[in-house]
Formats: C-alpha cells, structure tokens, sequence
C-alpha cells in the first residue's frame, strides 16, 4: 500500500523480572524480526500500564531497568530500532484523552480484563465494580493511544492481548470517521495484531501458562545455580527412569524444544521414548538453556550496574522519536479535534458543519421479489444489504440477532464497507443496551 517500510511495535509492561516465557514469547521473535528488511521497529517500556496493577514505586522503577537492560542484553540496538518508555512520551496520554472520547463505553465494558474483574466481584457477592480503578477499565484506550501515536501497522501479541487491538481498531476507525471524512488519507492506520504461531507460549513450573500471575516462572537472568535448581523443580509424572515418557503435555519437552534446534528436540523426542530419567532430561534442559542465556547473561550484569547509561539512551530515545513522530502527529490531532490557535479562526465564516456522525440503523422494506429485506443504514452510507426472507417476522428476527452479535453472515456489504466498519456499527447497538 503505502511506501514507507511497515511499522512494528512492541511493548512491555514494567511490572516484573523478565522471565524465560517472555524471552521465548515476546523478546526472541521482537529482536529477529528486526532484521528483516523494510521495517521500523518500535520498542517500549509500557510503563504507565504497570501503575494499573502495580501500586509499589520502587518496584516499578526496578522493573522499568530490568525490562531496558534485557533488551539491550538481548541485542537490541538503539541505534537502528526505535527504544524508549511510554511515560517520556507525553504526546500519549494527550491522545489517550482524544480517543477516550470516540471510545465506546459499552464496548469497554466487554474488555475481557475489566469483565473478569466484575465477574469475580459476582462470584463473591460483591459490587460489581468493587475495587476496579478507572486504570484498569481504561487500559486498552491507553494501549490503543500507544499503538496509534505511530500508526503502527502490526503489534505481536500474545492472544490475550488480540481484544484490546481489535478495540484500538475501533478507537481508530470512530476518530477516522468523525474527525477524517473527506481527508485523503485516514488519521490512523488501522493496526493488526500479529500472532506468531510457531512462537511458544512457555509452560512454568508447575506446568501452567509461565507467568508472574501463577508464581511459576524462571528468571531469565537468574544465576546459573539458581536455574538449575529451578530447573529440577519443574513438575513431571511418576515415570521411573527406563519407562518411555510422553513429550505431549510434558511442561520439560516444550521448554527443551523453545531453546532447540529441530534435530536436538528430535533426538530429545527419541530419549524420551527409549525412557531417558527426568533428572537427566532436567540436565540437559539447563544446559541448552544456559548456553543461550549465559553470554547475554553477562551483558545484562554489566548493564545494570550503570543504571545512568540507561536512562541515558531511553531519553535519548523518546527525544528523537518525539520530535520525528509524535510531536507532529499531535499536532495534526489536535487540529483535526478543534484544538487551535484562535488567531486563525475565520471571524465571520459560518461554524464550520459537521454533521455529528449519524448513528447506525436497520431499514427494513419489500423488494418486488415480495422478500423482505433489511439495511443497516449509517446517514446516507449503506452499510449492508441482507438476503431475502419470505416474512417480515424473519426478516426481523435476523435483525434482533445481529443487533446481539450474532448473525448468519448471509448479507452483502456495502460499496466500499469493511467487515470492521459493519462490526463497529453493530457494536454500537450492544454499547447501547448495556450501559
Ligand atoms: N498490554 C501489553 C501486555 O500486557 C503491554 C502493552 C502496553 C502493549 N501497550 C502496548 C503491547 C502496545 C503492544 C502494544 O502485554
């Protein structure tokens, strides 16, 4: 489409140690895919996320640290890929606060974070929204300010995170709508989620997900002795060494095969049938770890006892990156909205008009096929155009389902319509009937 190379972006709450899951799950596949060709890369410390959950200062600035120097331990170099912390972008929050105000509350009250939040609640005969911040309910319009401040085209993701881009789609697409009508080019690119399959999601310990949430999770940085150790506590079956073992479900086999080549997990599959004892398989899993991590692991030592340096290049990097990119998008936003230098507004011209954005609305009518048909209506843009029905009732019936978000998919678009303009018009219907 567009000429200019495409635009990752990537970012990390600073909430925690890194560990090994998001080495393998986030950092790993981040660095390489910074060498392929027409990219620009975007690397972040999401640090005023972490003050959603996170309400312990020091542990926020030690996190913000650690995060930084595994980067930099890692590979990343500043000088080719953009790296910097949310929090010295101050263009952020401003256009957080403009997308706040195209967000639909009805569909941040699906986010899936708030909704698990208010279902716990239930289960324990609380309020509903007994002791959820405006943090937490916001969350996915700060994330969306993050990702559209640069109109990234892709954002890898875990697949917890996917909602929160698809609702920063919608932030874009509203602003798009309201404030870009009749503007060559969107004010935002709409960003897609990138879900890299063959990118492992690390089990812990204890089997489950690797996560600081479970308490399960090996440091990626930790000393070697204490990886080891780590290492022999990770949860296997009773099989006795001698008995073949299965690779599937097997927490060790997966960790071995993140940090393999093809032919090693190979022959570690063939161990495992010819009953290698888990003792040894736990050896040897610590040592194809330690070998990857060991050179980075002294990197990381040396970067963090210069904790100066590194704030260093992240001011270093907020400050190029603000004036290359963000400063004048927020420029341009803030005209788009009406924030303006008075002096140039036109003293007798008629206010400008703009027809506030029409709302959404089914049209049912009679063809001369005598089926029964419905639109979906937004003013004068058709939206879509259903099949045929043979009585009013179904036709209706149709319409109720859709409106619930749920529809047989039986219906043309529209000229020019994408499936997200119709999702967005359909989710105003839910917005509605649950605030
Ligand atoms: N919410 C993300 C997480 O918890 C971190 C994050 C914040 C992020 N802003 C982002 C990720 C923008 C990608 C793009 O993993």
């Amino acid at each position: 489409m567009s000429a200019r190379p495409t635009r990752i972006l990537t970012g990390i709450t600073t909430s925690g140690t890194p560990h090994l899951g998001n080495y393998a799950g986030a950092i790993r596949p981040a660095l390489a895919s910074a060498q392929s060709k027409d990219v620009e890369n975007f690397y972040f410390l999401a640090d005023f996320h972490s003050l959603v959950k996170c309400g312990d200062p020091a542990r926020v600035q030690r996190s913000t640290l650690e995060i930084a120097a595994t980067w930099l331990a890692c590979g990343l170099d500043p000088a080719k890929v953009w790296f910097y912390r949310q929090s010295d972008i101050p263009e952020i929050p401003e256009l957080m606060w403009f997308l706040t105000c195209v967000a639909g509350k009805g569909l941040l009250n699906r986010a899936h974070a708030y909704k698990a939040a208010v279902d716990k609640n239930r289960m324990d005969g609380e309020d509903d929204d007994a002791g959820i911040t405006g943090g937490l309910y916001m969350y996915p319009v700060l994330m969306a300010a993050d990702i559209l401040i640069f109109n990234a085209d892709k954002v890898p993701v875990g697949r917890d995170q996917v909602q929160h881009i698809e609702m920063a789609r919608d932030f874009a697409q509203r602003f798009n709508h309201l404030y870009g009508s009749g503007r060559a080019e969107p004010y935002f690119v709409l960003p897609e989620a990138v879900i890299e399959e063959s990118v492992a999601t690390l089990p812990g310990l204890d089997g489950r997900k690797m996560s600081k949430s479970y308490d399960n999770t090996i440091p990626l940085f930790t000393p070697p002795a204490e990886l080891k150790k780590l290492i022999m506590g990770i949860v296997t079956d009773s099989r006795l060494p001698g008995e073949a073992k299965d690779t599937d479900g097997s927490a060790l086999f997966q960790l071995y095969q993140a940090f393999s080549s093809a032919e090693e997990t190979e022959a570690m599959r063939e161990a495992y049938a010819a009953g290698i004892g888990w003792g040894d398989a736990k050896q040897k899993l610590f040592e194809r770890v330690d070998a990857e991590i060991a050179p980075m692991r002294e990197k990381y030592e040396a970067l963090i006892a210069r904790p100066a340096d590194i704030e260093d290049i992240l001011r270093d990097g907020a400050s190029r990156l603000g004036a290359r990119y963000a400063m004048p998008a927020l420029a341009t936003l803030r005209d788009a909205v009406g924030l303006r230098d008075l002096s140039t507004a036109a003293i007798k011209a008629a206010p400008e008009r703009r027809e506030k954005r029409a709302m959404p609305m089914f049209k049912q009518y009679r063809e001369n096929d005598g089926k029964f048909y419905f639109k979906l209506m937004q003013g004068e843009r058709e939206l879509l155009v259903s099949r045929g029905f043979d009585s009013p009732r179904e036709a209706g019936q149709q319409v109720a389902l859709m409106k619930a978000g749920g529809a047989d998919g039986d219906y043309t678009l529209g000229e020019n319509v994408s499936m997200d303009e119709v999702a967005a018009a359909l989710a105003e219907f839910r917005d509605d009937a649950q605030d």
